[in-house]
């Protein structure tokens, strides 16, 4: 999704607003621009590509203002190019954006018939023309500014500059994040703490509707209907060393060995180590629960499906988990004595945010799995859940991944306990092997050298296939997204009993096919699924322990051996291999892996 950063200071900013730009840029873009008020006038520098295509424009036309806008673009309504490339201008007002006008057609035409022009395919720039068209009427900045932003439907985030206002940038979020940065003698708007985090560590974040004036000595905020409100000025954590790369190439490569730490501190968030008991934040009353409904997309979805298997098996409380997407268009039978959790990393996903304020409308007690805990979706739920493993660059979701599945995990033990499924003794037990969690998923990392070697292969592949059973399934669904998201191989992830219902007509000499399987109840069953595929021809990675390596069928192209765990946390174990494996095969291909093609960190936008 779009970044934006803009900041009112005393000191040359362009070299700012890059530098703000570069840690935006793991939202997703494929265009930068940035704007700033020089002698009175708004001067714009744009390009399109990566911010390095911006600086070369730069290098040859500085920006020498105080004042300044800055904005990383991931299109969606126009082609990403220079003349859709944000900053936009409509007369005295050049402004940014992210998120999607949903009437900007018709605003669109209503300003042409009054005589405009556009010279961009977007949104955007409606926004500004409106603006314009309030200031001409001779509204000061801020009743201007609420005008507009009354006529539009639709989500976004602003950065605006008006030319002969060279001491202030406005900004408004509706359905998209902004903070307000308080720095000394100068003050900064950005779409996350991460933005302003180069420059000042207090922040304050915007409610849903607010909208905002910044000068040198502060900010003035205002609500929906236009009256000041204060907002919380917090310190945040988001320090440069949480987002640097450290000495691996890529952040996904960072991410994947974060996890035993990232693993860590979140279970000892969620267990009462002393007690050896769950200690579950939010005093939610598992008993009292008929259901549990989950609503998240991509990976975030995935780890709710394994919630399903490890909360229905342990506690015997049904749980249905859904694509937020899908969930929220069908009208879904809800009981309003089931608690709606929503797992989202970045707490700001469109669909997952829809697919929970529907579930809040219809009654349902709320909470949030997230790693943002000062995101839409933490600050609108009931019980905030948050997972403890720092801010995860990389596009493709790993340390964050499991960080979400040692939180169900951790509630599956809870509620479990809480519906008297299990007695003292056992949860206790349970919570040993989950602090053990941390350790194994440190050596299942280790395999990374037995994993490189087979992605050298499988790097050449047109097809692979995904194969696990139990909440293996879920975790070849995690695979298959891994490797596709950031290699650009096709791969699909499938429950393993289905093979014979029609994906194995795809298994050939050239198909390299994953199977994941502990030495558990399900093993037989993946074992004999295993001689299936390779009597087709089919290569094996078989991904297994020491017991099942032994009785493995002899012929796979390759066993991949993980330590042996407790299957209450074999989900974590297994994570590692699989994307260990979508990584090499990304480096391999020389792809971009931390910014794949097309995809955004987090999709602010339906
Ligand atoms: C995961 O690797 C993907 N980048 C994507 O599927 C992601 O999980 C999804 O967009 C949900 O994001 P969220 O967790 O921030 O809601």
């Amino acid at each position: 999704m779009c970044g934006i950063i803009g900041i009112v200071g005393t000191a040359p900013v362009q070299d700012r607003l890059i530098e703000s730009l570069k840690r935006l840029e793991y939202r997703g873009y494929d265009s930068a621009g940035i704007a700033g008020i020089v002698g009175g006038k708004v001067e714009r520098r744009r390009a399109e590509g990566k911010i390095r295509a911006l600086e070369d424009v730069l290098a040859a036309a500085p920006l020498p203002a105080t004042v300044g806008i800055g904005h990383t673009r991931w299109a969606t309504h126009g082609a990403p190019s220079v003349r859709n490339a944000h900053p936009h201008t409509q007369g005295r007002v050049t402004l940014v954006h992210n998120g999607i006008i949903e009437n900007y057609a018709e605003l669109r035409e209503r300003l042409q018939a009054a005589g405009r022009t556009f010279e961009s395919d977007t949104d955007t720039e409606v926004i500004a023309a409106l603006l314009d068209s309030e200031l001409a009427m001779g509204r000061d900045p801020v009743a201007a500014l609420k005008a507009t932003l009354d006529q539009l439907s639709g989500a976004y985030a602003l950065g605006v500059l008006i030319e002969g206002e060279d001491g202030l940038v406005m900004g408004a979020r509706r359905g998209s994040p902004l903070v307000v940065g308080h720095g000394d003698g100068e003050m900064f708007i950005g779409s996350d703490a991460l933005a302003v985090g180069p420059f000042t560590n207090r922040v304050s974040y915007l409610d849903e509707g607010d909208f905002v004036a910044i000068g040198r000595d502060g900010a003035k905020i205002f609500d929906q209907s236009g009256r000041p409100v204060e907002r919380a000025v917090r310190t945040v954590p988001a320090s440069a060393a949480l987002v640097e790369k450290g000495n691996y190439r890529h952040f996904m490569e960072k991410e994947i060995h974060d996890q035993p730490e990232g693993c860590q501190r979140t279970i000892a968030a969620y267990v009462d180590t002393l007690a050896g008991r769950t200690a579950i934040p939010g005093g939610i009353d598992f008993a009292g629960l008929d259901r549990i409904q989950i609503v998240a997309c991509g990976t975030s979805h995935i780890a709710g499906l394994l919630g399903k298997y490890l909360i229905e098996q342990l506690a015997d409380l049904p749980v249905d988990v859904e694509i937020a997407s899908e969930f929220r268009y069908r009208q879904p039978a809800l009981s309003p004595k089931a608690l709606v959790i929503a797992m989202s990393q970045s707490g700001e996903t469109a669909d997952t945010l829809a697919a929970l304020r529907y579930c809040m409308g219809k009654g349902m007690k709320s909470a949030a799995v997230v790693n943002a805990v000062e995101s839409t979706m933490a600050r609108e739920v009931d019980v905030v859940w948050p997972i403890h493993c720092g801010p995860e660059i990389g596009v493709a979701s790993t340390k964050a991944f499991t960080a979400q599945v040692s939180v169900l995990t951790a509630l599956a033990v809870a509620a479990a306990a809480a519906r008297g499924r299990i007695d003292a003794a056992e949860e206790q037990r349970m919570v040993r092997v989950l602090l053990e969690a941390p350790r194994l998923v440190a050596e299942s990392i280790e395999l990374e050298d037995a994993v490189r070697g087979i992605a050298q292969e499988m790097s050449k592949a047109r097809d692979v296939l995904y194969l696990g059973r139990g909440p293996m399934y879920p975790l070849a669904l995690e695979g298959a997204l891994k490797l596709k998201e950031i290699s650009y191989i096709h791969a699909e992830g499938y429950a393993a009993g289905e093979l014979k219902h029609g994906p194995i007509a795809l298994v050939d000499e050239q198909t390299p096919i994953v199977i994941l399987a502990p030495f558990d109840s399900y093993f037989e069953k993946s074992a004999s699924n295993m001689s299936e595929v390779m009597a087709r021809g089919g290569q094996v990675i078989f991904v297994t322990d020491p017991e099942g390596q032994k009785h493995a069928p002899s012929g796979a192209r390759v066993v991949v051996t993980a330590p042996r765990c407790d299957p209450l946390i074999a989900p974590l174990v297994y994570s590692p291999p699989i994307q260990l494996l979508a990584y090499h095969v990304a480096v391999q291909k020389g792809a971009d892996v931390d910014q794949p093609r097309n995809l955004a960190k987090s999709v602010t936008v339906e």
